[in-house]
């Protein structure tokens, strides 16, 4: 008899979790050899915006396995890829290294994500950190889950912090900011005077991994792609929090975003502060 249509559909995207987590970890390894080598960096859209030849090398890699693993699915990675999905809906959106300036300059705090997405709706996460060894995933419907090291995976849930004041929340800022008004200036100035801490990791997967984590409140940025954020945008709701786009209307994975994530006891006064 057929197993119940829930029944496969849990089974493939748990194992369609296990091999992104296998391809993540290749990658995540790559990174982490070519972590204190010389490298060849180069500029991208701006003096700031920099790619390495370990960004480029990452995301071939994952490219190479996604395609062997699911000839059908579509695939669009920060790097150039850009396949489109053979006979149904699903997508792969690929960031080799979330965090470039930190790996360029041996800051040791960036990832790779990767996230599977059906039209809009987020199914698959992997983010894996390879420095500290932490690896974040989510499957739609069964939880967020860290797993550091060689120990087992542990379920994630967002803070419980209730107000502003409480609260530890990271942002950052986009490669334009030297010629924008759309600076994020502004944003930071009114956060400053109510928060406990303000951050500028410089990883905005592992800045919403870590909202998922209870490590940070919340989290926003504007002009995001859609590769930084696919993979923590789960992450996020799976842990139990709220993700938004800055004037409080619903996440959409559109190419650029401006967006924020919190647990849902601050997400009002986030708004709030956001809109000035
Ligand atoms: C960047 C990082 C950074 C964020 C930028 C992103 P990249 O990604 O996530 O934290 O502030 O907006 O573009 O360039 O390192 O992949
Ligand atoms: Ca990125
Ligand atoms: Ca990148």
């Amino acid at each position: 008899m057929p197993a119940p249509f829930f029944y496969n559909y849990v089974m493939d995207l748990q194992k369609t979790l296990t091999t992104a987590v296998s391809i993540a970890k290749e990658a995540g390894a790559l990174l982490r050899d070519g972590f204190r080598q010389n490298k060849n960096i180069i500029q991208k859209s701006s003096a700031i915006d920099l790619v390495t030849q370990y960004d480029q090398d990452a995301e071939k890699l994952i490219t190479t396995r996604l395609i062997l693993a699911f000839p059908k699915h579509g695939i669009i990675g920060e790097e150039g890829s850009d396949l489109a999905a053979k006979d149904n809906s699903y997508v792969w959106y690929v960031d080799p290294i979330d965090g470039t300036t930190n790996f360029a300059h041996g800051f040791p705090h960036f990832c790779v994500s990767l996230a599977l997405y059906t039209a809009e709706t987020p199914l698959v996460a992997v983010i894996y950190d390879p420095i500290k060894e932490e690896l974040f995933t989510a499957v739609a419907g069964y939880g967020a889950h860290v797993t550091q090291g060689e120990g087992a995976p542990r379920p994630l849930q967002v803070s419980q912090a209730e107000t502003l004041l409480h609260s530890v929340i990271a942002t950052g800022f986009p490669y334009d900011r030297h010629t924008s008004d759309v600076d994020n200036m502004a944003e930071v100035g009114r956060f400053i005077k109510k928060v406990q801490g303000l951050r500028r990791p410089g990883s905005a997967a592992l800045d919403l991994a870590y909202v998922a984590a209870g490590r940070l409140d919340g989290y926003w940025e504007y002009k995001l792609h859609i590769w930084d954020v696919a993979a923590g945008v789960l992450l996020v709701q799976e842990a139990g929090g709220r993700i938004a786009m800055m004037n409080g209307d619903p996440f959409t994975p559109t190419a650029r975003l401006n967006l924020m994530a919190s647990n849902h006891k601050i997400y009002r006064e986030m708004l709030d502060t956001l809109a000035g």
